[in-house]
């Protein structure tokens, strides 16, 4: 079976960057990302590929390439539904918000009604693929929805989790260390539909990186994957803590712990915590897939690693503070990034918004400069919090689009997200913009202290 027509379900971080690489790498193949959100697709059909809601290093000359030739984006989500032969579901799973689970179950409200709209328009057997990341055993649901509309289609339920990261998508998908395809491989019907997916893959990824498991593995593997990554980084931001009360310095220890082959270095920076959509919504996940099916010890053993996360926030804000004499109150301080790293514009869980949040309780004057995400943006995820008013929020932060204007005549810098551009910045003048002592916190262990101590600043470092 050769897949011709792809629709995705889902214009976001996961569905734009992947269907625009499928596109570029697969000219035979006509790819349709779909979305409810008007304004997102707007964005996508933008006549200037600079302006696309994502950004990605090397995207939008993909989407420039592919764009209108084999990709498209729209909103007509049932008239692409029904002209696929394979259909991705990218839509997001957020942690539930109300209900049983709260603040820890995937809510799949989203993907549910993705079934539902699949049943409603197919009239020819679709192969569907579980893109979003999806609680073990969600395939069964789907199928159970798909099946029960009476039409006569055959569904074949495949699940393929994306394993990009944002800042690195568009080389994620280029070039992944592995592509997972989880299906139905003990029936006939079910291996087509694996083989034909692993058949779009191959025209650009080595056969050999291609694995195919049972579904459930698939699943689960996504989660285990981030788990493991999200924990590597409480893991040495827990030691972060322990090295400053011991005088050790935690990229040394990084460095020589990594070097361990059977460590390895990657995901061994310390930082002011992990953010993202991804890792506290799918750890909170596993913690209660674990606790529902009694396994209590497994449950805790992962919840810990979020705990640490939130620790790891709050202990660089409250640092802060007591290092600025036990007072912000009134104190202008220069957040320097927002997105929850660099490269995008994504400030889901973002750190920042949490070392913010508890400066304004201290009652400190924020500016913010980050190079890509709007004002907008940075008043919605504090608004979000709801931790006061929105106006409240607008008048006790300043959104600049000048790094330098950002530091003029603040008490304190606080790097939060580890842009390349804060290397480079003229440390020296930002340093005599300041008020006396200068207080330079870096969160990401981003810039070399000595050159900054030499300036004149009160230089404070993560695990430092
Ligand atoms: N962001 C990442 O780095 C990443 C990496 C791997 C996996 N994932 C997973 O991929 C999934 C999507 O994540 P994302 O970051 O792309 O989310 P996102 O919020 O950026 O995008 C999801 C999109 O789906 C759309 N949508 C929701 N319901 C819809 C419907 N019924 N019909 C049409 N469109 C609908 C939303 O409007 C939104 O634009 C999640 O399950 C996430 O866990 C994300």
């Amino acid at each position: 079976m050769t897949i011709k027509n792809i629709c995705c379900i889902g214009a976001g971080y996961v569905g734009g960057p992947t269907m625009a690489v499928i596109a570029q790498k697969c000219p035979n193949i006509k790819v349709t990302v779909v979305d409810i959100n008007e304004s997102r697709i707007n964005q996508w059909n933008d006549p200037n590929v600079e302006k696309i809601p994502i950004y990605e290093p090397g995207l939008s000359d993909i989407v420039k390439e592919a764009r209108g030739r084999n990709l498209f984006f729209s909103t007509d989500v049932d008239k692409a539904i029904d002209d696929a032969d394979m259909i991705f579901i990218s839509v997001n799973t957020p942690t539930k918000t109300y209900g049983i689970g709260k603040g820890m179950a995937a809510d799949l409200k989203f993907i549910e009604l993705c079934a539902r709209q699949i049943a409603r328009v197919a009239k020819d057997d679709k192969i569907v693929v579980e893109k979003s990341t999806l609680p073990v055993r969600t395939a069964e649901a789907l199928k159970n929805i798909l099946d029960n509309t009476g039409n006569g289609v055959n569904y074949q339920i495949l699940s393929n989790p994306e394993f990009l990261a944002e800042g690195t998508a568009v080389d994620d998908l280029m070039n992944p260390d592995r592509v997972l395809i989880g299906g139905d491989i003990d029936s006939p019907e079910g291996k087509e539909a694996v083989e034909a997916l692993t058949d779009v893959y191959a025209q650009w990824v080595p056969r050999e990186r291609l694995l195919t498991t049972n579904v459930w593995s698939s699943e689960l593997s996504k989660l285990t994957a981030n788990a493991f990554l999200a924990q590597r980084v409480s893991s040495i931001n827990a030691m972060s803590e322990l090295c400053e009360k011991t005088g050790a310095d935690v990229n040394e220890v990084a460095k020589a712990v990594g070097m361990d082959s059977r460590i390895g270095p990657k995901f061994l920076k310390a930082s002011v915590g992990f953010g993202g959509s991804c890792f506290q919504k799918d750890i909170l996940n596993l913690v209660y897939i674990a606790k529902s099916f009694g396994l209590n010890e497994v449950a805790d053993y992962w919840e810990q690693v979020i705990l640490m996360n939130d620790h790891q926030k709050k202990r660089f804000a409250a640092n802060m503070v007591k290092a600025m004499y036990n007072t912000v109150s009134g104190k202008k301080i220069a957040l320097l990034g927002w997105a929850f790293k660099k490269d995008t514009n994504d400030t889901r869980e973002s750190a920042a918004i949490y070392v913010a949040d508890y400066l304004l309780n201290e009652q400190a004057e924020i500016v913010v400069y980050d190079p890509k995400v709007t004002e907008e943006q940075i008043y919605s995820d504090l608004d979000y919090l709801g931790s006061r008013s929105g106006d409240a929020n607008r008048q006790a932060v300043t959104v600049v689009n000048d790094p330098l204007e950002a530091c003029d005549g603040a008490h304190a810098v606080a790097i939060l997200t580890e842009w390349d551009e804060f290397t480079t910045l003229d440390w020296q003048k930002i340093y005599d913009q300041m008020l006396k002592p200068a207080f330079l916190f870096d969160g990401r262990r981003l810039l070399e202290p000595e050159t900054k101590k030499k300036i004149g600043f009160e230089f404070y470092a993560i695990g430092n």
